[in-house]
């Protein structure tokens, strides 16, 4: 019995974050990808899973409220928290990228006016490009900053590009590659090693085939 709790983003990961998780021998019975719950057990090992907002999963993590956790890079380098990055899942794969119109690629040699969910991985990307940025924090849809001049471009993630393509922009240039993560707190993995290195052995070996 492993009695462990992970924390998972809700959304786009989550679905195949429990997959994953079910092909490791956990049995989620009650689970199904349109249900509202938010806490699924695993009678079989004794794993909770509990279902949060992505830039949660650090805070349960960091705070002890859950073990592990599972979430994109993006969330990871954004928050900063103070846990362990174990394994490479593999899923959820995106970049971060810059994107605006096509025809209206801002002059980097002036301010630009860039929004985002991702304040911090902006800051330093057009630090280090010397741009000078005003950074306007959103906390969704930020295509549509552009759309009605709020920002003269956008940082956010991209997937399959129907977002920006359906919203008429396109990416300006591609930063980062984004994958979900297994991360795990501080001290559960001194007090729950053994369970935890299940979890990495288990997961590392499936990731590994998703990243083949
Ligand atoms: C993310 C991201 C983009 C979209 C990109 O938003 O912020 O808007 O997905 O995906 P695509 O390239 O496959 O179209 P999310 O769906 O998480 O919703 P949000 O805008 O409410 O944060």
């Amino acid at each position: 019995m492993k009695n462990l709790n992970i924390a998972l983003a809700k959304g786009r990961v989550a679905d195949q974050a429990i997959q994953l998780l079910m092909d490791c021998g956990c049995q989620f019975d009650d689970y199904s990808k349109d249900s509202r719950k938010l806490i699924f057990s695993d009678k079989k090992n004794n794993i909770k899973v509990t279902l949060v907002k992505s830039p949660d999963v650090p805070v349960y993590v960091e705070k002890g409220a859950a073990d592990a956790g599972i979430v994109g890079k993006d969330i990871l380098l954004e928050e900063k928290a103070d846990v362990y990055e174990l394994v490479n899942l593999n899923i959820g794969k995106c970049h971060m990228c810059v994107a605006g119109f096509a025809d209206k690629k801002p002059d980097y040699s002036k301010k630009i006016t860039v929004a985002t969910k991702y304040p911090n991985i902006t800051k330093d990307h057009f630090h280090k490009l010397g741009v000078l940025t005003d950074i306007i924090k959103l906390n969704g849809s930020v295509e549509l900053a552009p759309l009605i001049g709020l920002s003269d471009i956008i940082v956010d993630i991209v997937e399959s590009g129907k977002t920006l393509e359906e919203n008429g922009l396109v990416v300006h240039e591609k930063f980062l590659p984004i994958s979900a993560r297994l991360i795990s707190n501080k001290v559960s993995l001194k007090t729950k090693n053994e369970e935890i290195q299940w979890v990495i052995r288990s997961l590392a070996s499936l990731a590994d085939q998703e990243g083949s």
